[in-house]
């Protein structure tokens, strides 16, 4: 048997190997599933839901479902992209993400899929949580307040760093990144900025210091090419 098959994305046939999820193989076929909470170096998280698809006719998530020969999936509709559009003003307004003020604008992928989903408004009232910023670091700040729980940065912390600086803590609208330390301050961790965890961060919550707004406008990620277009070129290149 080969140890290539195929399902249906929107109707276009895409090649997977078994074991890769609907949302690896996609991505790997140049066809972009909106995503927050997937990276490729770790092992899914399922939080975010962007990618929440339709397979065979039911929901699920495109970066935990696996792929499977014949699967009819539906991506990119009127009916999946909305859902996407309230899950994204869900996350906009339950931290504090005023774009014009923050040093990721450009560069984040929140921002980028809110853009590249056409989410006009955050439709829903404002939180305006007041989380303490933790700028007890040397090199690095958080503002807990862009946060969206991706978990990248406990997941990277742990698998690369081998180091657990970051965890996820509370329940409900409490939950919550804390820092592994008695005091709960980055500074009395061995944190570093070399840590791959320093740059995992898609928002604007985990930042560099005495860096800020470095790239012109015009030349930020997100600037040129919309986030799917983006991802559709990378794996195009990467063929
Ligand atoms: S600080 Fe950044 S990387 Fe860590 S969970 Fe929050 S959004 Fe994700
Ligand atoms: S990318 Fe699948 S749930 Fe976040």
């Amino acid at each position: 048997m080969s140890d290539y098959e195929t399902f249906l994305l929107d109707g276009r046939p895409v090649r997977f190997e078994r074991g890769q999820t609907i949302l690896e193989a996609a991505l790997a076929a140049g066809h972009y599933i909106p995503n927050l909470c997937h990276h490729p170096e770790f092992k899914p998280h399922g939080s975010c839901k962007l990618c929440t698809i339709k397979v065979n006719g039911r929901y699920g998530s495109a970066c935990t479902v696996k792929a499977m020969p014949g699967q009819e999936v539906s991506s990119d509709t009127p009916e999946l992209n909305g859902n996407r559009r309230v899950l994204l003003q869900m996350l906009f307004v339950e931290g504090s993400h005023f774009c014009p003020g923050c040093e990721k604008s450009g560069n984040c992928a929140l921002q980028a899929l809110a853009y590249d989903l056409e989410m006009l408004t955050p439709h829903y009232a404002h939180f305006y949580p007041s989380r303490p910023l933790d700028a007890s670091h040397p090199d690095v700040l958080i503002d807990f307040n862009r946060c969206i729980m991706c978990e990248l940065c406990v997941r990277a912390s742990r698998e690369v760093d081998g180091k657990n600086v970051f965890a996820l803590a509370g329940r409900g609208v409490a939950s919550h990144v804390v820092v592994n330390s008695p005091s709960g301050k980055l500074a009395d961790t061995d944190f570093a900025l070399t840590d791959k965890a320093a740059h995992i961060c898609p928002v604007g919550a985990i930042l560099p210091k005495r860096v800020g707004f470095a790239v012109p406008i015009g030349s930020r990620t997100y600037d040129v090419d919309a986030i799917s277009t983006l991802a559709e070129r990378r794996a195009t290149e990467e063929a």
